[in-house]
C-alpha cells in the first residue's frame, strides 16, 4: 500500500487501459473516501456521476467526437483552460505536449494522428469507469471557491484510487464538451460539468503510460519566507 507521499510522487495520468471494469465496491470506497476533501463551509459542492456502463460512455464519446467533426470547438460551462497563455505556464504546456509527441513519435505536423489521440480521450483510453464531476452553477455564479474544493476533490480521486491499484487521468477534455455530457445524461438544468476523471487497469505494455512530465524546480513555484 502506497504512503501518501509516494502516492503524490508515483502517481501519472495514464493514456491507455486494460477492457477490466473496476468493481463498484472499489469505485465507491474511492468516492467514500473522496468525500472526506475539505471545501469552504463543507459545503461539498461536487456532484458525481460514477458511469460504468459501457454504452451510456460510447454515447457520451460519440456525441463528443459528433460536435467536433461539426467544427465546434466547445460546448462548454466553465472556461478551464487559460484565454490567453502567458509565460511560464505556455512554455510548460507546449514542453508538456511535446514530449508525448516525441514519446510516441507523432510528428509535429501529423494533425491526423494528433486528434486521434486527443479523440482517444472520448474513447476514455480504453478504460470502462469514468467519473464526471458536475456542481451546481449557483456555486459558480460570480465566485470560484467551488472550483477550487471540487480540484481537491479530484485529487483526493486519484490518491485514493492508488491504493487499490487503480491508475486515473483527469479530463479537462470533457470540461469543453460539458453541455454535450450533461445532454446526453440527461442532467439537471442546475448542475455544470467541471471535469471528468478515468479510472481503470493501466496497460503496462503501453508506451505512452511511460510518459512523466517533469515538475518545476521548488524555487520556481515557492517562495519562503523564514
Ligand atoms: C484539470 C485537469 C485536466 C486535464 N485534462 C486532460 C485531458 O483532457 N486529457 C489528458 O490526456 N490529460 C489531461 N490532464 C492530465 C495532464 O496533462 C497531466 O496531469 C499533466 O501533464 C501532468 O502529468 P501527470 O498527471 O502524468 O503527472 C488533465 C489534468 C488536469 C489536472
Amino acid at each position: 500500500m502506497p504512503t501518501v507521499l509516494e502516492a503524490l510522487q508515483n502517481r501519472s495520468s495514464k493514456r491507455a487501459y486494460l477492457d477490466k471494469t473496476v468493481p463498484k465496491e472499489t469505485i465507491t470506497k474511492i468516492l467514500e473516501a473522496a468525500a472526506h476533501t475539505p471545501s469552504g463551509a463543507n459545503m461539498q459542492p461536487w456532484v458525481s456521476y460514477a458511469i460504468s456502463n459501457k454504452e451510456v460512455l460510447k454515447n457520451i464519446g460519440d456525441a463528443i467526437i459528433e460536435k467536433m467533426n461539426e467544427g465546434v470547438e466547445h460546448d462548454q460551462f466553465i472556461q478551464y483552460y487559460p484565454v490567453k497563455w502567458v509565460n511560464p505556464y505556455k512554455k510548460r504546456r507546449i514542453v508538456t505536449g511535446a514530449g508525448l509527441y516525441k514519446l510516441m513519435e507523432v510528428d509535429r505536423k501529423d494533425n491526423e494522428t494528433r486528434l486521434q489521440m486527443w479523440h482517444d480521450n472520448f474513447r476514455w483510453f480504453g478504460a470502462s469507469n469514468v467519473i464526471f464531476v458536475f456542481t451546481d452553477k449557483a456555486n459558480i455564479d460570480g465566485a470560484q471557491g467551488a472550483l477550487i474544493d471540487c480540484g481537491a476533490y479530484m485529487q483526493s480521486i486519484l490518491l485514493a484510487a492508488q491504493e487499490f491499484g487503480i491508475e486515473s487521468c483527469p479530463q479537462g477534455s470533457t470540461t469543453e464538451f460539458g453541455k454535450v455530457v450533461a445532454r446526453v445524461l440527461d442532467i439537471p438544468d442546475n448542475l455544470a460539468l467541471l471535469y471528468s476523471v478515468v479510472l481503470g487497469y493501466e496497460d503496462k505494455d503501453a508506451k505512452i503510460n511511460t510518459y512523466q512530465p517533469t515538475r518545476v524546480k521548488l524555487q520556481e513555484s515557492v517562495t519562503f519566507i523564514d
